[in-house]
């Protein structure tokens, strides 16, 4: 797949197939985040793969979805069928780690998307419970977490139309996500050479 095609059709994706991972799937997804660019070139950053059908669940239940709607967590049967847990080495954390968990996790999400799968970026984690379901030792904080399956979701950006930067379900459920014009983000420069 053509960079610019992964690019426009890497969406966040919050309904998932049984269908299991391909293991390799997520081993290569860090294999794409590790080459990312890194502040300095610290690399701060280091990953859990999950995957195991017992753990699933437990790491399910500490994530929450789609902060604009009401109860749209993905239901049984359309739940990740694996995670890439993002920590953060605290010994070598600086005030880039975030920009460079935002690097390395792009590139897990093209990947993801390169691949035909689906993935959604999951910010709002109880932290505390995952650290204890996967027994994630105190010298790593945990970052985020990204969810990984076979989409069985459509998801579309638009160029946005209204005030609103909601992402929104049209009647056949399909998500459509507004992206700001190229007008809105483009800032006229006023050069002064002197
Ligand atoms: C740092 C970060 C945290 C996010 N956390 C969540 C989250 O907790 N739950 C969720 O459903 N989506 C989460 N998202 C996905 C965003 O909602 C999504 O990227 C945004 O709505 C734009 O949609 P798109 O990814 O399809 O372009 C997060 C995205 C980022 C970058």
């Amino acid at each position: 797949m053509d960079l610019m095609e992964a690019i426009g059709k890497r969406r966040s994706i919050r309904r998932f197939s049984p269908e299991p991972l391909n293991n390799y799937d997520l081993y290569e997804m860090v294999q794409a985040a590790r080459l990312a660019p890194q502040a300095a070139n610290i690399q701060p950053i280091r990953y859990c793969l999950v995957h195991q059908q017992p753990l699933l669940g437990p790491v399910f239940e500490c994530t929450k979805w789609a902060g604009y709607f009401e109860n749209y967590a993905p239901p049984e049967g359309h739940r990740p069928q694996g995670y890439v847990v993002i920590l953060v080495d605290e010994k070598l954390k600086g005030r880039w780690t975030d920009t460079d968990v935002g690097a390395a996790v792009e590139n897990m999400l093209l990947t993801a998307t390169s691949k035909g799968l689906g993935a959604c970026w999951i910010g709002s984690v109880d932290r505390d419970r995952v650290r204890h379901i996967l027994g994630i030792p105190e010298e790593f904080s945990i970052h985020s977490i990204v969810a990984v399956g076979h989409p069985a979701q459509e998801s579309v950006w638009e160029e946005k139309n209204s005030d609103s930067i909601k992402y929104y379900l049209d009647d056949e459920n399909k998500l459509h996500v507004p992206k700001r014009r190229m007008g809105e983000i483009l800032v006229p420069i006023t050069p002064h050479i002197d």
